[in-house]
């Protein structure tokens, strides 16, 4: 996870897709001064996104094809649902200006970067999967590198994820498995949440309260999680004394089988993940 340091400031970056996701990675790299506003560039399919997102960071933003800066840059970050990568691809292709050494980086979900080096042979291509707390620099973010990846490629990947938060490197094989944990996972957590504050408004709490208490709690028991390196169950003990309340909240959670539904969710997920790039799917 230690990012080895490269300087790309001199190379150009655009942003396909500059939605959710893509506005998030613009703002972290722009943030961390990775690289001047000016080699920044975006495209998005609507004009209402074009004029905000020009508004807002100051870059060129595209609307439509081709954008006009596609022979000016070296890193394509795509950041488009994952039925439109094809057919993106195809369209850079078939601009004509594309550079020979361009570096491609998708984040679709379930898009798989032999699809990606199909459609752009020869092309280094890396495939990323971040998850939303990027948009608050709190992301985590594993990068995948295709066949014609070198390590200078690694590092500048490494870099604009670390910029959103902290990366990680495996092979693609466990994308999908990914995506179904730190990709989606943020939106278990909210569920928990909020559950966890339903329980706490039924037994008098008001409901503001309850919420800060809940994600405070989830933040410090994650903390404690990385920072003392024991096991959850240790962890868990901990607070659990003999006939204590924490105990029977336990056994409760445990006869509603919370441990098998997170598992097989997961499970269910990484199935739905694997599916996401076919064609008709989201
Ligand atoms: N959201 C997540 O939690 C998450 C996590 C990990 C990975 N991902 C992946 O990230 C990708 C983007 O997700 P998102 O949530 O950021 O989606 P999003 O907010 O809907 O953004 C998609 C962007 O693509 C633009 N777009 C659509 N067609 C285009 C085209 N032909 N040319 C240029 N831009 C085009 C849209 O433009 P307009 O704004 O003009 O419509 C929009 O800005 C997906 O592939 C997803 O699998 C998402």
């Amino acid at each position: 996870m230690d990012t080895e340091q490269v300087d790309f400031s001199d190379k150009t970056v655009g942003v396909i897709g500059a939605g959710v996701m893509g506005t998030a990675l613009l703002k972290g790299m722009l943030a961390a001064e990775l690289l001047p506003t000016k080699n920044l560039r975006a495209a998005v399919a609507t004009n209402g996104s074009r004029d905000r997102i020009a508004e807002d960071l100051e870059i060129p933003v595209a609307c439509g094809y081709p954008p006009e800066w596609i022979a000016d840059t070296d890193v394509f970050l795509l950041c488009v649902k994952p039925h439109r990568v094809v057919e993106i691809l195809d369209r850079l292709k078939s601009s004509g200006t594309l550079r020979p050494h361009a570096l491609i980086i998708s984040i679709a979900a379930g898009t798989k970067i032999a699809e990606i080096e199909s459609s752009l042979p020869g092309f280094a291509v890396i495939r990323a999967m971040p998850n939303t707390p990027c948009l608050i620099g709190a992301g985590v973010t594993v990068i995948s590198p295709g066949n014609h990846v070198k390590p200078e490629h690694m590092a500048i990947a490494e870099q604009v994820f670390a910029s959103v938060g902290k990366v990680w490197t495996l092979g693609e094989h466990h994308l999908d498995a990914v995506t179904a944990v730190s990709g989606s996972g943020p939106a278990y957590i909210y569920l928990m949440m909020e559950s966890l504050a339903d329980g706490a408004v039924k037994v008098g709490l008001p409901r503001d309260i309850a919420f800060q208490l809940v994600s405070q709690t989830m933040l410090g028991a994650a903390m404690m999680l990385q920072g003392t390196g024991k096991h959850p169950a240790t962890l868990k003990d901990e607070v659990t004394t003999p006939a204590g309340c924490t105990i029977s909240a336990l056994l409760t959670m445990e006869d509603g089988r919370i441990r098998s539904t997170l598992a097989r969710a997961v499970e269910e997920a990484t199935r739905t993940a694997a599916g996401l790039g076919r064609k008709g799917t989201h």
